[in-house]
């Protein structure tokens, strides 16, 4: 079980890989745009080197910023060609259900030897498809299944029975994760990876009862190093 960062800020994955809770970077076209990433294909390539580089050998996720076959195909062959802990993310199917996705997933994996992320997925039902494609991941985005009015949890239990009974070796990550509690909640119900955002990882980290604790140490320290300096002063 593990964590990886929701994000393509440079700054924010180096603080974390330091502390060495995360063990990968998920990203997206909406989470580069959101985080400045400019320029184009360049712009892509620059950030996803970077952040290759800062974490290999743990894996990034670069989604494709098409739904045409050929160009899914050559945009993941161009990731992939970056880094190797490069793996390119491809959504279940196209914008209005188009069917063409999996052939691309599947002859990726299995003819390019290139490691697909299968993302924006709602159900157990896509996963274990995505998985008999041959997937190394499958995206389950926990927070929309709950929006939508649906059990994340529910979704994961089933997805990870399905593929420890049919023996897929593909990993389930959840992710579109909202809330602090969602990831021990998830990775309770059978996620393999939890990928949460920078403010969701201090969430996890500071806790208001902890706080006054170390004060109180340091406070109840300090008056430890009082006395010893008047006693240094004495002798
Ligand atoms: C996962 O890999 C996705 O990048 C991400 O968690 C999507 O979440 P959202 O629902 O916040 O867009």
């Amino acid at each position: 079980m593990s964590i990886f960062l929701d994000s393509s800020r440079l700054a924010e994955i180096e603080k974390y890989h330091r502390m060495g809770i995360i063990r990968g970077v998920t990203t997206n076209p909406t989470i580069m745009l959101k985080d400045g990433v400019t320029g184009g294909m360049k712009g892509i390539a620059e950030r996803s080197k970077g952040i290759a580089r800062m974490i290999h050998p743990l894996p990034v996720s670069v989604e494709v910023i098409s739904n045409h076959p050929e160009e899914m195909i050559a945009q993941a062959e161009t990731f992939a060609s970056w880094a190797d802990n490069i793996n390119v993310k491809i959504t279940i199917h196209g914008p209005n259900g188009e069917l063409d996705n999996l052939e691309a997933i599947h002859k990726l994996e299995t003819v390019h030897d290139i490691r697909i992320n299968v993302t924006a997925m709602m159900s157990a039902q896509q996963c274990f498809l995505a998985a008999m494609a041959g997937a190394t991941y499958v995206s389950v985005f926990g927070g929309r299944v709950n929006n939508m009015g649906y059990d994340a949890c529910s979704e994961i239990r089933k997805t990870r029975k399905v593929l420890d009974q049919s023996r897929l070796d593909s990993r389930i990550i959840v992710g579109s994760t909202r809330e602090v509690l969602n990831v021990i909640q998830w990775i309770e119900a059978g996620a393999h990876i939890v990928t949460v955002t920078p403010n969701l990882l201090e969430g996890m980290i500071v806790h208001p009862y902890s706080k006054d604790t170390v004060q109180m140490f340091l406070r109840d320290g300090a008056e430890i190093a009082a006395m010893i300096a008047d006693d240094r002063k004495d002798t």
